[in-house]
Formats: structure tokens, sequence, C-alpha cells
């Protein structure tokens, strides 16, 4: 049998799609059957370890007594696991675009509809997660959820999976440390563990669209391509906590962002989880003007 016309006319480009469904015909999880969503939870578990929490270190946080840290800990846990889910749904738009203007036999087009069948199962495992821990699914403020319906339209090649990397990989350097920790609820855990297995393909996917796409653009394309990124990353890890979480522990939604925004804790957490995506972008070129102020803002480049 011939192979299919976009594998014979360009084989670099299908090379890793090729791999990945080769992976993940192997290994693929299925939430409704791999978590027991019947196990009560456990009580005095933590959600996230206490010094991921938002707040940790502040003045708001030295008042709170510790039910309601572990109180704060949970919704902020459900916060991150809606606005992941809406960043999935915003990814598969992206993938089904991608599959709508490709061949439909290609390895590449083929992997990308593996990758939305692994995001529809992982949107609804953290939306079960939410409803289990008995908390609002309360996904990004209003006024990015509106902002993210431009996704499709204003981001498109590297940038577009660029900032796909910073949400993945920022999220799976925090789900990877609570994986193993004993003290985090079983559930939190083992819905981390199956994101984690099934993340790693994607992000292989991302890097090389990515690292491919940089290649193929002119210098002004690659300015245009720094400043998206730059833009929507900002977004992505300002949205991950909902101030309405604050609420839950009787502090005002605006008083609690403020707090978060302006805690040196929150923003070396953000340093720290975007550690590995960073250097990544940098090296490709896609950290740098006119993109600047909005990484700062986003605290992923620590003190640079
Ligand atoms: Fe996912
Ligand atoms: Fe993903």
């Amino acid at each position: 049998m011939s192979a299919p016309t976009a594998q014979r006319t360009n084989p670099d480009r299908h090379a890793t799609a090729q791999r990945l469904l080769k992976s993940s015909a192997k290994k693929a999880y299925d939430p409704s059957v791999d978590i027991d969503w019947d196990a009560p939870l456990v009580d005095d578990a933590l959600w996230v370890p206490e010094h991921r929490v938002s707040l940790y270190g502040t003045e708001l946080w030295e008042r709170l007594t510790p039910e309601q840290r572990l109180e704060l800990g949970k919704h902020e846990a459900c916060s991150v696991a809606s606005v992941g889910l809406w960043f999935e749904v915003l990814l598969m738009q992206r993938l089904l675009k991608d599959f709508y203007a490709e061949d439909p036999t290609s390895p590449r087009a083929q992997y990308a509809l593996t990758e939305v069948a692994d995001e529809c199962r992982h949107s609804q495992m953290f939306a079960r997660m939410v409803a289990t821990a008995g908390v609002d699914p309360y996904g990004p403020r209003e006024s990015v959820r509106q902002l993210g319906k431009l996704f499709s339209v204003v981001s498109r090649g590297p940038a577009a999976y660029g900032a796909i990397l910073v949400a993945e990989e920022v999220l799976d350097r925090l789900q990877r440390e609570q994986a193993n920790d004993e003290r985090i609820q079983p559930l939190m855990r083992q819905v981390n563990r199956i994101h984690i297995m099934e993340e790693a393909r994607h992000v292989s996917f991302a890097r090389d669209e990515v690292t491919r796409g940089m290649a193929e653009i002119s210098r002004t394309e690659k300015a245009y391509q720094r400043f998206i990124i730059a833009f929507i990353s900002m977004f992505v890890v300002r949205s991950l906590i909902n101030p309405k979480v604050y609420a839950a522990v009787g502090i005002d939604p605006a008083e609690g962002r403020r707090a978060a925004l302006a805690n040196p804790h929150h923003h070396e957490m953000v340093r720290w989880a975007g550690e590995k995506i960073v250097p990544f972008l940098d090296e490709v070129g896609l950290v740098g003007h006119p993109g600047m102020t909005w990484w700062r803002q986003s605290f992923l480049l620590g003190e640079r």
C-alpha cells in the first residue's frame, strides 16, 4: 500500500506525529473507568501544597485558620482545573482548524484528532473533579473568557502552539509536584497522574510545531509571533486563579487578587512553573521585542 500523499511530499513534518500516534495507541487513559469516582474524599487532605496557594506568605494568609487555608487551596485547585479545561477547549479549536486545512489521511492530521480526543477526556475529567469537590467551576474571569474567543483568530503558527505550551507546561510542573505528595487528596493525585502521562505527547507535538514554524517564517512575522505569544501567555498565567475563590474564605475577591499579584511568593511560584518552557521559547526566538512588557507582567521571567 502506498503512503498518504502528504507523507510522501514532506516526511519531516509528519515524523513526530507518526511516533506520537504509535505511543497514543499503546497508552491512553479513560478517566471514567481509570478513576474511582465513588471513593469518598479524604477530609483533611490538601488539594495543593500550602506553599503553592496564591496568598501563601501574605498578611491575609496569616489571618486564615488552618481549615480556611485548606478550603482556599481546594478552591484554587478547582479554579486551575476549570481554567485548564477552558485552555483545552481553545487548543481543541486550534487543532480542529489545523485538521480542517490538512490532508485528513496524513499522520499530522491523524495525530491532531488523537490529541483532540485526549483533551476531550481531560476536560470531562477536570469538570468531574470540580463537581466531586463541590466547588463552582470558576473558569477564567468573564473579560478573559470573552477575549478567548479571539485566540484562534489572532494566533497562528508558532505563537499559537507556544502559548499552548506555556499553559501545558506550567500546569504540568505543578501537577508533577503534587502527584507524588502523599498529603494531597487521592482524587487530585490520580487526575494529575493521568494528565501528566498524556500531556507528555502533547508537549512533544507542540514543541515540534514551534521549532519548525519558527524556521519557516520571515523576520516581520517573527515580531508578530513574539507579540502574540507574550500577550496570551500573560493572560494564561494571570487567569489560573479566578478572584472569586477568595470569597470562599471571607476575603474580598478584589483584595485577594491584589494581594496575590503583589505576593513575591506567588511570583516565584510562576517563575518556577515556567522554568522548563521559557528557556525553550527563548531559544527558538519567541521571547523578545515587542512582547517584553507582557512577559514581565506574566512573572514567568523572574527578575529578568
Ligand atoms: Fe489536557
Ligand atoms: Fe494537552
